[in-house]
């Protein structure tokens, strides 16, 4: 039986990605996304994925979301929370609803997400769940407190749900990309983020694929033993 996938934020760039490789390794894959109805339906056309549309960072919205992808697919097996947004801008600058949102968004979808799914996949003694981090919650960013607060969090949501897990087949892990070429990236002032690039040791910027590799790894039945590690994939920008 194909294993049942849910990529949060899975509609759009390194989201897109994911749920595209899995579709292809033969997961049967559903992709939220939250917003932007015109880019997931051109998404499902494209892909044959299904989208289901709610907000990550409400906590009885993702209850109902799962149990609808449930009601779909069947039980769901492997999690990637992959949705995140930014609101970039330094601290005085920057307004509680700043703050907050992105603090919702990032890692309070990580509780909401895996509290929907953790009590199915201790049942059924299997589970993998990889959290999408970054680069900026290992290191830090300059304009990023919100982002690089939810990020940081995230890692270490990361170890203490890879501890719950371990005795019940369940693996939690995190990605930590560095500047993927997606549009999040691209709405990153062009003058800094050249001087982001040229310290960036392998000379560009990620692809979103490359971040889809990780994913298919750590999510692999065969996977078993990795749990709680942090995967960089950031072209050498910071080594952690
Ligand atoms: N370190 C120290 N000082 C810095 C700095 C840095 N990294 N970046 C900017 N500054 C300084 C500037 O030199 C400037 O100083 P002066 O006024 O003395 O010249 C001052 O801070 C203001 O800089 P800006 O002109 O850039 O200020 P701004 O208000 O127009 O913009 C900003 C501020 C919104 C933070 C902007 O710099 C920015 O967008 N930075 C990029 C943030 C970033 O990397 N975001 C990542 C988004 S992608 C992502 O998050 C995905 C992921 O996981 C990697």
């Amino acid at each position: 039986m194909a294993r049942v996938a849910v990529v949060t934020g899975g509609t759009r760039g390194i989201g897109e990605a994911i749920s595209v490789a899995l579709k292809d390794a033969g997961y049967k894959v559903a992709a939220n996304y939250a917003g932007n109805d015109e880019k997931a339906k051109d998404f499902t056309q494209r892909t044959g994925i299904k989208a289901f549309k709610f907000d990550v960072g409400d906590f009885a919205a993702c209850a109902a979301g799962i149990k609808q992808i449930e009601a779909d697919l069947g039980p769901v097996d492997v999690l990637v929370n992959n949705a995140g947004i930014t609101r970039d801008t330094t601290i005085h600058r920057m307004t509680f609803e700043q703050w907050n949102d992105v603090i919702q968004t990032n890692l309070g979808s990580c509780f909401n997400m895996c509290r929907a799914v953790i009590d199915g996949m201790r049942e059924r003694g299997f589970g993998r769940v990889v959290n999408i981090g970054s680069i900026n919650g290992q290191a830090g960013q300059y304009g990023q407190v919100n982002y690089a607060a939810a990020k940081s969090g995230i890692h270490g949501f990361t170890k203490a749900l890879a501890q719950e897990g371990a005795a019940k087949g369940i693996t939690v892990n995190a990605i930590a990309p560095g500047y993927i070429d997606t549009d999040m990236v691209r709405a990153v002032p062009p003058n800094v983020l050249e001087k982001i690039v040229a310290k960036v040791p392998v000379g560009r910027l990620g692809r979103a694929d490359e971040i889809a590799r990780g994913v298919l790894f750590l999510v692999a039945d065969d996977a078993g033993f990795i749990t709680g590690s942090t995967l960089s994939i950031n072209g050498g920008q910071h080594m952690y």
